[in-house]
């Protein structure tokens, strides 16, 4: 699952970076060979950064496969392509990184042209932006690698288990006005209404505190013991502290997990408690 999730990730960014989103937008090109753009001083903003050989082939037989077939989606055009491109000898791909390398090295001479003509204070506003652009970068690089590594997901609130069962049937015509309109009827429900939701939140809690548990046990027996809570890393090594020297005072944190009701039997009764 895991790899087609991310190749579909994959294929949405390169959409996204390519600005392939209106087909309008793609440049009519029969051509195989891939063309050399010059990078677009006249907007004042920094030069775009330069794309990579397999961006360059996307971009280059994005128009073809489009015509090939008909009606097709821009993803999985993308996704089509990177196949290809997997298949690809290193001689058929040879072109692309030559363009690639050429406008690598355009894009460097152009960068320093644009920082040469900035004001110390946009040249520090630059500066601001690429650390803000790092940081959201290792946040998403972060995400993905927890995910690949099968972190469990959060537990849900009551509200948002409400949200997701009945977003379908919303009032509302897009994501805000739906999500408007639900908080209104959450808002207005009594306890009772509430009390199904709640018990699927508690349950959901148990869940998580059940499948962190495990997961962390596993990070630590293959050595990520930096990706274990904080909380829990200072109790295992009390634990282990407390083994050595007995000592009475150690609270261990990690409590076992309370038990509660299934939920199941409330589950069922979803459906009258709908309008
Ligand atoms: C909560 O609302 C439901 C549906 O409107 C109603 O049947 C029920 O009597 C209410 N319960 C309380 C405690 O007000």
């Amino acid at each position: 699952m895991a790899p087609f999730g991310l190749l579909s990730v994959g294929a949405n960014l390169l959409v996204k970076s390519l600005g392939l989103f209106s087909s309008a937008s793609v440049v009519r090109c029969s051509c195989v060979a891939p063309v050399l753009k010059s990078f677009s001083t006249t907007t004042g903003g920094p030069p775009k950064r330069p794309l990579t050989a397999y961006m360059t082939y996307v971009k280059e037989m994005h128009p073809t496969i489009s015509r090939q077939n008909p009606g097709i989606k821009n993803v999985d055009i993308v996704r089509k392509l990177a196949q290809q491109w997997k298949m690809l000898t290193l001689e058929q791909k040879q072109p692309f990184q030559d363009a690639s390398s050429a406008s690598r090295e355009q894009y460097k001479l152009v960068l320093e042209k644009y920082k040469a003509q900035l004001t110390p204070a946009q040249t520090a506003a630059l500066a601001v932006e690429k650390r803000q652009k790092v940081a959201k970068r290792k946040a998403i690089r972060r995400k993905k690698e927890l995910n690949s590594l099968g972190k469990p997901k959060r537990p849900r609130s009551a509200f948002n288990i409400f949200m997701s069962e009945h977003f379908e049937e919303a009032k509302g015509t897009n994501m805000q006005t739906k999500m408007k309109s639900l908080r209104d009827d959450w808002e207005r429900f009594n306890a009772t209404q509430k009390q199904m939701y709640i018990q699927l939140a508690e349950d959901d809690k148990v869940r998580y505190k059940n499948e962190i548990k495990s997961w962390e046990e596993h990070m630590i027996e293959i050595g990520r013991e930096d990706l274990v809570r904080r909380k829990e890393r200072r109790a295992i090594k009390a634990k282990t502290t407390k083994d050595i020297k007995k000592k009475s005072k150690v609270r261990v944190l990690k409590a076992k997990a309370p038990k509660k009701k299934t939920g199941t039997a409330v589950k069922k009764t979803v459906e009258s408690t709908k309008k």
